[in-house]
C-alpha cells in the first residue's frame, strides 16, 4: 500500500465547490464532493463505464454524463435517488416551459392560506422527529404545502424538477439549522420567504438546463451498496464516497427533505435500516468483524460493523468491475470516542486482502482534530484499488 501526497485534490473533497455549478448545486448535501475528484478518475483510468454505489445526490453520475460516459448509481435513500436522477435527466424544451408556466401559475396568485395563515391544503405532513410546523414561519409552511400540492396535479419530468427546486429550498425556509448530526430549531434564524426562493430556484434550474447537451443519463435506483443488482464485471471504475464513520444519520438530517418528498414519516426507518452504519442507533453485531479493524472494533462496536459494511460494499465493488478496472473510495479519517480511526488504511488493507492490487492512498487534504489529551492530523483521502 502506497501513500501518496496530492494536496491539489484537497479541495475537491467536500461539496463547497459545487455549490456554484451549473445543475450540480441544486441540492446542498453536505456528504457531496466536487465534479472535479470524479474528474480526476476519468483521467486515471478512462473508463467507459462507471458505477457509483454510495451516488448521493450524483456528483460522479452527472460528470460522467457530461464526459458522454454511461454511468450506474445505487443509493440507499429515495431522496438521493430522487436528486440524482432529476439532476442528470435530459430535459426538452417543453419540460422547461412546462416548469416556468408553473411557477407563473402558481407563485404571482397569493394563496389564500398565506394570508389567513390558514391551511387550504388537504396534504398532511409527517416528520419523525418534529411537527414540520414548527420548523417554518406558519406562511412558509402553508405556502411549501401549497406548492407540494399543485405539484402532485403536475406530471413527468416538469413535475421532478419543480419537486427538487421545492425540497432544496427547505433549509432556506426554515428556521432550522442541521448542526452537526443534528436539526435544531433556531429561532433567531431568518427565514427566506419560500415562494419568491422557489420561483427563483425554478429559473435558475431551467436557465442552466438550457442548452445542455442530452444523452448519456445514468441509470440511478434505489438500492444497498452490500448487494447490488448489477451484473458482474460490468464496469470500468468505481468512483465513490461511502457514508463517513461520524455518528451522523443522514436519514435525520435530511428527514424534513425526505418526508416531503414521500409525505410519509415510516419512509426514514426503511432508509435507516438500509444504511450502512456509519451512526449509533443501529444493532450492533461485531462478531465477525475484519481482522484489520483491531482492538478498537470490539471496543468501540460501531467501528467494526462499519468496517464490516464496508467489506461487503468493497466486495460487491471488486464483483462488478471489470480485470483492469479501478476503485476510487474518497473517505475521511475519524476520531471516534477520543479514538483516531485510520478510515483509509484500514479499508486499503481490507482491499488487499479481498484481492485488489496496487492499492494506494492518495492524501489530499489534513485537518487538525482535538483528541485531548493531544491534538492529531486526521485526513482526507481516496484510497484507489485495482482489480
Ligand atoms: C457521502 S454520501 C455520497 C455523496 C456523493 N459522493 C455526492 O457527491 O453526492 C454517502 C451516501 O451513501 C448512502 N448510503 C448509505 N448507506 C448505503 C447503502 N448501504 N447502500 C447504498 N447507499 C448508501 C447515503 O444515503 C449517502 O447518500
Amino acid at each position: 500500500m502506497k501513500l501518496i501526497e496530492k494536496p491539489e485534490l484537497g479541495r475537491y473533497m467536500t461539496f463547497e465547490l459545487s455549490k456554484e455549478k451549473p445543475v450540480h448545486g441544486w441540492f446542498w448535501y453536505k456528504e457531496g464532493y466536487a465534479p472535479e475528484i470524479v474528474d480526476y478518475a476519468i483521467q486515471d483510468c478512462k473508463p467507459a463505464a462507471i458505477l457509483d454505489p454510495f451516488c448521493g445526490v450524483g456528483t460522479t453520475l452527472l460528470t460522467a454524463k457530461e464526459k458522454a460516459i454511461e454511468s450506474v448509481g445505487v443509493d440507499a435513500s429515495p431522496l438521493a435517488v430522487f436528486v440524482s436522477r432529476t439532476k442528470s435527466d435530459d430535459y426538452d424544451a417543453a419540460d422547461l416551459e412546462g416548469a416556468l408556466a408553473f411557477i407563473n401559475k402558481t407563485t404571482k396568485t397569493k394563496p389564500e392560506s398565506a394570508s389567513s395563515g390558514r391551511s387550504v391544503v388537504s396534504l398532511d405532513w409527517e416528520f419523525e422527529l418534529f411537527s414540520p410546523r414548527a420548523a417554518f414561519p406558519k406562511r412558509n409552511y402553508n405556502e411549501i404545502l401549497a406548492i407540494r400540492e399543485a405539484i402532485e396535479q403536475e406530471e413527468g419530468r416538469p413535475r421532478d424538477l419543480l419537486l427538487l427546486a421545492l425540497l432544496s429550498i427547505l433549509p432556506q425556509a426554515s428556521i432550522i439549522m442541521k448542526d452537526g448530526g443534528v436539526l435544531k430549531i433556531d429561532r433567531n434564524k431568518r427565514a427566506l420567504p419560500a415562494k419568491e426562493i422557489f420561483r427563483r430556484k425554478v429559473k435558475r434550474m431551467v436557465r442552466e438546463l438550457e442548452g445542455r447537451p442530452q444523452g448519456h443519463s445514468p441509470s440511478v435506483f434505489l438500492g444497498d451498496a452490500r448487494s447490488l443488482d448489477i451484473e458482474s464485471e460490468s464496469v470500468d471504475a468505481v468512483i465513490t464516497s461511502p457514508p463517513y464513520l461520524n455518528n451522523i444519520d443522514y436519514s435525520k438530517i435530511y428527514g424534513l427533505e425526505l418526508s416531503l418528498l414521500h409525505m410519509s414519516a415510516a419512509e426514514a426507518e426503511e432508509v435507516r435500516m438500509r444504511a450502512v452504519r456509519s451512526f449509533i442507533g443501529r444493532r450492533m453485531d461485531v462478531s465477525d468483524m475484519p481482522p484489520e479493524v483491531g482492538e478498537i472494533g470490539t471496543r468501540i462496536p460501531i467501528i467494526g460493523t462499519y468496517f464490516k459494511d464496508m467489506e461487503l460494499a468493497m466486495a460487491e465493488m471488486a464483483r462488478v468491475l471489470k480485470d483492469g478496472g479501478s476503485a476510487y473510495i474518497v473517505v475521511s479519517n475519524s476520531v471516534i470516542h477520543e479514538t483516531h480511526v485510520m478510515v483509509d488504511e484500514i479499508l486499503g488493507q481490507i482491499g488487499e486482502r479481498i484481492g485488489f492490487r496496487d492499492v494506494e492512498i492518495l492524501v489530499g487534504a489534513e485537518r487538525v482534530a482535538d483528541v485531548r489529551p493531544q491534538k492529531v492530523r486526521t485526513r482526507e483521502s481516496v484510497v484507489v484499488l485495482r482489480k
